[in-house]
C-alpha cells in the first residue's frame, strides 16, 4: 500500500514534476479513503513528495498509517499496528517505513515490530506492510517476527522459503487490483498459497537433479578450486531441499492455512466506481490547469540553433520518401494520442511519446516538449544537426538497433506488446515505397 514508483533513482523532485506527484498521491489516498482503508504503510518513495507534507496529507484524510520504526522528536507520530475484525476474525495489522525523513528517525523494523507484535493480543492473521527493499525485507523475513503474510511496496518479494511468510507485491500504476482469499484450517499456524505445494513438490526435484549433477561434478573436479566451488554449490542445493521439505511438510500434513491469489485487470470492461471515477476526473482537470503550457498541444516550430537536434521537418526536404513514410506511422502523432486523453502534460507520459526527452538539449518537462512533440526521425536515427548541416560528412545512425524501440517499447507500458519481427516492417521505410534514397544524392548515371 505505498504510493511509490518503480525504477532507478531520480532527482529530489521539485517544480512541475512534485506538484504532478502530489495531485496523483492525494487522488490515491482519496480514492482509498473513498473504498475504505484500514491500514497503509509510507514507503521512501512517498516521502520524496516531502515529509511534512505527506504526513498532512495522511492526517487530514484519516489515513491509518501504521509506522512502527517511525520516531519524530520523542513521539511516534503513527502507531504501529492495529487489529481490525473482519467476519468474525480479528486481524492484525502493523507497518513500518523506510526512507529518509528529516527531524526524524527510522529505526530498526525487526525490533519496533517485535515490541509492535507484543501490543496486538489475540490475532487470526497478521498481515505486514512491508514498504522495504530487498536486503531489509529478507533480514526481517529470516526472524522470529510473528507476522503471517507480508505486503511489499514495489519490489519483487524474497523467494518463499528464504522469509518465513509469504509476500506479495503491492501493484503499481493502478491497473489491477490484487486479491487475497484467506481461508483458515483448525489448527494450523502456518499460511500457505493455493498450488504451492505443487510448485514446491517441483522445485524440490529441480534441485535434487542439480544437487546430483553437483555432486557428480564434485568427483570429476580437475583441481581444488573447482572443486571447492561444486562443494559450495552442493551445500546451498542442499539447503535450499532442507527448506522446501519443511515449507512442504507443514503443507503436505494439512496444516497450513490458505491464500488464494487472484489479479483483477481493470481494464475497459470493468464499470468505473461513480465515486472513485469522479474524483479521477477532479485530479485530471486539476493537473491540465496546474500546467496550462503543455495542456495545449504545443504548437511546432523550429528546434533553437545551436542545438544538436534537428526536428523532422528539417529531413524532409533531403528525404521525402522516409519523411512521407514516417509521417503515415503512429509515432508521427504518438502526443497527439496523449493529448486525446487529456494526458500530454502528465509527467508519467509524456517522455515517451516525445523524441529527446531528458537528453542533451531535449526537453526536461511536458511543458518544454515544443518542436519536440511526437516521436520524430531522431528519436530512432540520434540527434543529426551536424549531419543537416554537413550531410556527406556526418551521418546519423544509419540503422537504429532493437535497445532504441526498447526504451520506450519497455514490455510494461506497452503490456508486452513489442515484437521487433512484428514490429520493424510497420515502422521500416523500405516497406512502405521501394527503396528509400536520399533526392540530395546525384542520380547515377544509368538515370534510375
Ligand atoms: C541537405 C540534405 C539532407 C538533410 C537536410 C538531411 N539529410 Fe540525411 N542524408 C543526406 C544525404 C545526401 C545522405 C547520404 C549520404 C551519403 O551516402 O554520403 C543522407 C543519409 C542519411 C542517413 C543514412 C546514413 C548512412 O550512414 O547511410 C540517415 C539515417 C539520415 N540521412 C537521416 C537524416 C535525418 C534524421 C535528417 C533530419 C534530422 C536528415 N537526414 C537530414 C542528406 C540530408
Ligand atoms: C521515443 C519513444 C519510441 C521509440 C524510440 C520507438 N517507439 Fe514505437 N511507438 C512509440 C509510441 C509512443 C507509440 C504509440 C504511438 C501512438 O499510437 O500514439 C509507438 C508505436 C509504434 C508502433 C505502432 C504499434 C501499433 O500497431 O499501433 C510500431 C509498429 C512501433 N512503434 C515500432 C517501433 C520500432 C520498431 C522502434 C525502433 C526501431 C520504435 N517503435 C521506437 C514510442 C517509441
Ligand atoms: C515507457 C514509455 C511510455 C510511457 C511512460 C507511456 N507510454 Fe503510452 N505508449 C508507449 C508505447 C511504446 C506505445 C505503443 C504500444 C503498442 O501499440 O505497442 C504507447 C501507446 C499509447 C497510446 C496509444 C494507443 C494505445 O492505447 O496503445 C496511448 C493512448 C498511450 N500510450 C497513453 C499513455 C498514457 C496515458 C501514459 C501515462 C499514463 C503513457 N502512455 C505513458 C510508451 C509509453
Ligand atoms: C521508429 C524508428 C525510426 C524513425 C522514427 C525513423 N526511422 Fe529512419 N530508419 C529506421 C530504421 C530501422 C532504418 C533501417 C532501414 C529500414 O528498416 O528502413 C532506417 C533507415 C533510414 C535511412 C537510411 C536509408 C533507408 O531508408 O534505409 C534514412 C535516410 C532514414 N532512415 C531517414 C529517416 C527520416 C528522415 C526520418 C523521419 C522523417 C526517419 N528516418 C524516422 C528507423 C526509424
Amino acid at each position: 500500500m505505498s504510493l511509490g514508483r518503480k525504477g532507478p533513482p531520480e532527482p529530489p523532485l521539485a517544480g512541475e514534476v512534485l506538484d504532478q506527484r502530489r495531485v496523483k498521491a492525494e487522488l490515491v489516498v482519496d480514492a482509498w479513503v473513498a473504498g475504505g482503508i484500514d491500514g497503509a504503510a509510507i514507503g521512501a518513495a512517498d516521502w520524496a513528495l516531502g515529509a511534512d507534507w505527506i504526513r498532512g496529507l495522511m492526517t487530514r484524510k484519516g489515513v491509518p498509517v501504521l509506522a512502527a520504526n517511525l520516531v519524530c522528536g520523542e513521539e511516534h507520530p503513527f502507531p504501529g499496528g492495529r487489529v481490525v475484525e473482519v467476519a468474525g476474525r480479528r486481524v492484525g495489522l502493523v507497518g513500518v517505513t523506510a526512507g529518509e525523513i528529516p527531524g526524524c528517525t527510522v529505526g530498526d523494523p525487526a525490533l519496533a515490530l517485535a515490541e509492535t507484535l507484543a501490543s496486538l493480543g489475540e490475532t487470526d492473521v497478521v498481515i505486514g506492510l512491508l514498504p522495504l527493499d530487498v536486503a531489509a525485507l529478507g533480514a526481517l523475513g529470516a526472524g522470529p517476527l510473528a507476522i503471517d503474510l507480508a505486503i511489499t511496496g514495489g519490489v519483487r518479494p524474497p523467494e518463499e522459503g528464504k522469509v518465513h511468510f509469504p509476500a506479495f507485491e503491492a501493484g503499481s500504476r493502478g491497473r489491477q487490483v490484487s486479491i487475497l482469499d484467506l481461508s483458515w484450517t483448525a489448527g494450523a499456524t502456518q499460511w500457505m498459497r493455493t498450488g504451492q505445494a505443487a510448485e514446491l513438490a517441483q522445485r524440490i526435484s529441480r534441485t535434487e537433479t542439480r544437487l546430483r549433477d553437483a555432486e557428480a561434478r564434485i568427483a570429476s573436479a580437475a583441481d581444488a578450486a573447482a572443486r571447492a566451488r561444486f562443494e559450495k554449490q552442493r551445500d546451498a542445493y542442499v539447503q535450499q531441499i532442507d527448506r522446501d521439505r519443511t515449507l512442504s511438510a507443514g503443507l503436505v500434513g494439512g496444516l497450513a492455512n490458505a491464500i488464494a491469489t487472484s489479479e483483477v485487470m481493470l481494464g475497459a470492461e470493468i464499470v468505473d466506481e461513480p465515486k472513485t471515477a469522479a474524483l479521477v476526473a477532479g485530479a485530471k482537470a486539476h493537473l491540465t490547469s496546474a500546467s496550462p503550457a503543455a495542456a495545449s498541444l504545443p504548437v511546432p516550430h523550429r528546434i533553437r540553433a545551436g542545438s544538436p537536434w534537428a526536428g523532422s521537418d528539417a529531413c524532409a526536404g533531403c528525404h521525402p520518401s522516409e519523411h512521407a513514410q514516417w509521417a503515415g506511422t503512429p509515432h508521427a502523432h504518438a502526443l497527439g494520442s496523449l493529448a486525446a486523453v487529456n494526458r500530454a502534460a502528465d509527467e508519467a507520459c509524456w517522455s515517451c511519446h516525445v523524441t529527446a526527452a531528458h537528453q542533451e538539449g531535449g526537453p526536461n518537462l511536458p511543458s518544454a516538449v515544443g518542436p519536440f512533440r511526437d516521436v520524430q526521425c531522431e528519436a530512432c536515427h540520434g540527434p543529426a544537426a551536424a549531419h543537416v548541416a554537413a550531410p556527406a560528412a556526418l551521418h546519423p545512425v544509419r540503422t537504429p538497433s532493437a535497445s532504441v524501440c526498447t526504451t520506450c517499447h519497455d514490455g510494461e507500458r506497452d503490456q508486452g506488446r513489442f515484437d521487433l519481427e512484428s514490429y520493424l516492417p510497420k515502422v521500416s521505410h523500405a516497406t512502405a515505397g521501394g527503396p528509400a534514397s536520399a533526392t540530395a544524392v546525384p542520380p547515377s548515371p544509368s538515370g534510375e
